[in-house]
């Protein structure tokens, strides 16, 4: 049998030349949602709804569910909830509950892919157990990064660059059909030595750092501070069993 192989799709405005069911679809968007999805997991969410616009948001009503609005890096006016994975950890006022997320960027991404047979999510967060998930199921893959706005950014396509390379080292081939995998190995292994370095030219990078945001970034950048695997389940992201 062939080795299933590792595409990856630098921007959802290509994902329709990516796309096939045979694949798993991981989203990325290590800046900020993909990072903050799988930590709000890890710390007692029981779910994560991710909806597209702030009308489908509000439309959940009731005291099970937190409501979370960002654009643009910022939470948008109204919302006492962003898009920090900061603040889902330890908060007793979010454990227990169902977050509704809507951002500029991930959960847009998500929307683009929902109709996938099987969609996770991936960060630094959670890359071991990720990789882990993925051999298991010895099933094509394809890498998703959100970027920003349909155009391609850094951080997520060295975060491609490392899961393909994780994958790579577990017997995985990269389609060579595209250079996105060559581009997105070679970014990571570029920058590896010190990816928060490298970053600072990140344009997305340089938005949350005017916005005082550098906890974040670091913490996003930091590896395998959760064993769980994010898979969405009809509307809901939960965690993989
Ligand atoms: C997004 O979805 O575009 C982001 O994760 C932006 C952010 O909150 O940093």
């Amino acid at each position: 049998m062939s080795q299933p192989t590792v595409h990856i799709c630098l921007s959802p405005a290509l994902y329709p030349m990516y796309h096939s069911n045979e694949r798993i679809v991981v989203i990325v968007d290590i800046l900020r949602a993909t990072s903050a999805i799988c930590t709000a997991l890890q710390h007692g969410m029981k779910s994560v709804i991710p909806v597209a616009t702030i009308d489908q948001a509000n439309q959940f009503v009731g005291d099970d569910y937190i409501i979370a609005a960002e654009r643009g890096g910022e939470i948008v006016n109204g919302f006492a909830y962003g898009n920090s994975p900061l603040a889902y950890i330890n908060n007793p006022q979010t454990f227990g509950k169902h977050l509704v997320l809507t951002t500029t960027n991930g959960t847009q991404a998500i929307e683009t892919a929902r109709l996938s047979q099987t969609l996770v999510i991936g960060s630094f967060c959670n890359i071991s157990a990720l990789t882990q998930w993925i051999v298991k199921r010895n099933q094509d893959v394809m890498i998703l990064c959100a970027g920003w706005k349909n155009r391609i950014n850094l951080e997520d396509t060295i975060f491609a660059g490392a899961l393909l390379d994780s994958l790579l080292r577990q017997g995985f081939s990269m389609d060579i059909d595209t250079d996105a995998g060559i581009t997105a190995l070679s970014l990571f292994r570029l920058s590896e030595a010190d990816i928060k370095a490298f970053l600072k030219q990140s344009s997305h990078n340089q938005r949350l750092s005017r916005l005082n945001l550098d906890e974040d970034i670091t913490y996003c950048l930091t590896r395998n501070t959760t064993p769980i695997v994010p898979i969405l389940q009809q509307e809901r992201l939960v965690i993989s069993t």
